[in-house]
């Protein structure tokens, strides 16, 4: 919410901090430019608030937060920084976020008596004066100021309400109640919320917001609770990323607040059907897979296999169908091109997806759907977008695959033949063994590009369905101490697989992966 108009009471701010809190996610670091391609489609969805990192964390963080304030800190959402209570937290927050118009500084401090006592070895009286001191500062270089009692959740009541209450008399103009680890039910989340309604005294001063964490499974749950208590900002992430289990996700909040509307009387400003596709990309940067049955964004979130549903479903939708597909942007296993299917149906298709190309990217891709055409009869919107982000992903490749020969079966040492090539250079070709296929293909890739990786994930799936459905393969690796992941599909689980791991390799080269840094609850306030 930019120029800090406190919103109508029935709009509910959404806090998306995919690139802060969900980045603390094991795996899940980007670098600054995937930082700033998430934070464009933050743009596009609608979020209000973006948490762009914790500037203090690292140099990489910083950079981040400073380029996304740069670049969206006067077109719409709130640009955020994280800072602990502390001086050189604020001060280095304030200085990334210097070139944006819109932007908040959220400090942080633990108040519960488990981290006064065992983390901070600090009283209630110091509690009180470090936040006070905490916000006061931040207010020197931003007019709007997030103040967080860290594990809120678990916090005496009214020590709570002393804390909130004072933040607010300081200067903070949202107060954010986190559950830090997961702890809280809905009814007590509801109890703590309308708690600090009633008895703090300026409340009205400022925005009461949710920020809770899925150890129990109950994040969404709980942030709901949240709101029917009064909460009008959610703390939230794409695909429910984060720390551990993670936080609530964006996009069951979001559906949740619409889909119910009738009984929580209150609305987003978020393009839903942008979430399939900020779902996917977020999968695609970070190699976390969306479970198929998650809600809204899972692959069978709207598949119905049951007979009786099916029928249903023919005579009169909203008998088994509570949201339309289309109002997420959800492509699923529908059929929607064949071979005969020309340049413009697969331009309009793609455009349904929510895809923009530029003439030669929709040529490319068109070339890969006529080539794919000649393996399967059918191909899906999977298929589809598999098609196109294999091919708009990622910086150029260094490598690119030119031919790749596997040999194997029982009796024999598995073998594979590989042909690289660099832009303008020759083709280069080496072969090795391994214990499959696969491995004998990641054996030949790593001598070719000289990289030697350690395989940390591999996982292979079915993109839509049938016997001759594309593998999807995601592989993870682990190189000089840093994360790369890579992700390509094909009806040959050892091609996607080549791919995918040369993706990978490719990103390695370039030494694009996340930097190393502090994470907030790690930090000690
Ligand atoms: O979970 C938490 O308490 C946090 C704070 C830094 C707001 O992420
Ligand atoms: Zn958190």
């Amino acid at each position: 919410m930019s120029d800090h108009v406190p919103p109508a009471s029935d709009r509910v701010i959404i806090f998306d901090t995919t690139l802060r809190d969900g980045e603390q996610s094991p795996g899940c670091s980007m670098n600054t430019a995937e930082k700033l391609e998430v934070a464009a489609a933050l743009v596009d969805l609608g979020v209000d608030v973006i948490e762009a990192g914790f500037p203090i964390a690292s140099p990489g963080d910083f950079e981040a937060v400073q380029a996304i304030a740069r670049e969206f800190g006067d077109r719409g959402p709130t640009i955020c920084g994280l800072a602990r209570c502390r001086d050189e937290d604020i001060d280095r927050a304030g200085a990334a976020l210097a070139d944006a118009r819109n932007r908040r500084i959220h400090v942080f401090l633990a108040t519960s008596s488990i981290h006064r006592e065992f983390k901070l070895k600090m009283d209630k009286p110091e509690i009180i004066r470090r936040a006070i001191e905490g916000v006061t500062r931040a207010r020197r270089f931003v007019e709007d100021v997030e103040f967080s009692p860290e594990d809120a959740a678990r916090t005496e009541l009214d020590f709570l309400t002393e804390v909130v209450e004072k933040a607010i008399d300081a200067g903070a103009t949202t107060v954010n109640i986190p559950d830090t680890v997961g702890y809280a039910t809905p009814a007590q989340y509801f109890q703590v919320i309308s708690h600090l309604k009633k008895h703090v005294r300026n409340i009205d001063r400022a925005i009461i917001s949710t920020h809770c964490h899925n150890d129990l499974g109950l994040a969404v749950a709980n942030s709901l609770a949240g709101v029917e208590a009064g909460a009008r900002q959610i703390e939230c992430t794409i695909n429910g990323l984060g720390e551990r289990a993670g936080n609530a996700a964006l996009e069951e909040i979001v559906m949740a607040l619409r889909t119910r509307g009738d009984f929580y009387k209150v609305t987003t400003g978020i393009n839903t059907r942008r979430l399939c596709a900020i779902s996917r990309m977020l999968s695609n940067i970070t190699g976390m897979l969306v479970q198929r049955n998650k809600a809204i964004v899972g692959q069978n979130a709207f598949a119905h296999e049951a007979g009786i549903h099916q029928h249903g479903m023919l005579q009169e939708r909203s008998t088994y169908e509570i949201m339309r597909p289309e109002d997420v942007g959800y492509s699923g296993t529908s059929l929607v091109l064949g071979k005969h299917s020309g340049r413009h149906a697969f331009r309009d298709r793609c455009a349904q997806l929510g895809f923009e190309l530029t003439d030669k990217q929709l040529e490319q891709a068109y070339q890969d759907f006529t080539a794919l055409c000649d393996k399967k009869k059918n191909v899906y919107d999977a298929d589809l977008v598999a098609i196109v982000e294999n091919r708009s992903a990622d910086a150029p490749d260094r490598w690119k695959l030119v031919s790749f020969h596997t040999s194997a079966g029982t009796g024999a040492i598995p073998t594979a033949t590989i042909q690289l090539q660099e832009e303008g250079q020759p083709v280069i070709c080496d072969a090795a063994t391994g214990d499959g296929p696969v491995d004998a293909v990641f054996h030949a890739l790593e001598r070719l590009t000289g990289i030697s990786a350690r395989l940390q994930n591999y996982q292979v799936r079915s993109l839509t369905v049938g016997k001759e459905a594309q593998g999807e393969v995601l592989v993870e690796i682990v190189y000089n101490n840093q994360v790369f992941h890579g992700r390509a599909a094909s009806t040959d689980i050892i091609e996607a697989s080549a791919h995918s791991y040369l993706k990978a390799l490719n990103k390695a080269a370039l030494g694009q992966a996340g930097q190393p840094k502090l994470h907030a609850q790690h930090a000690g306030s």
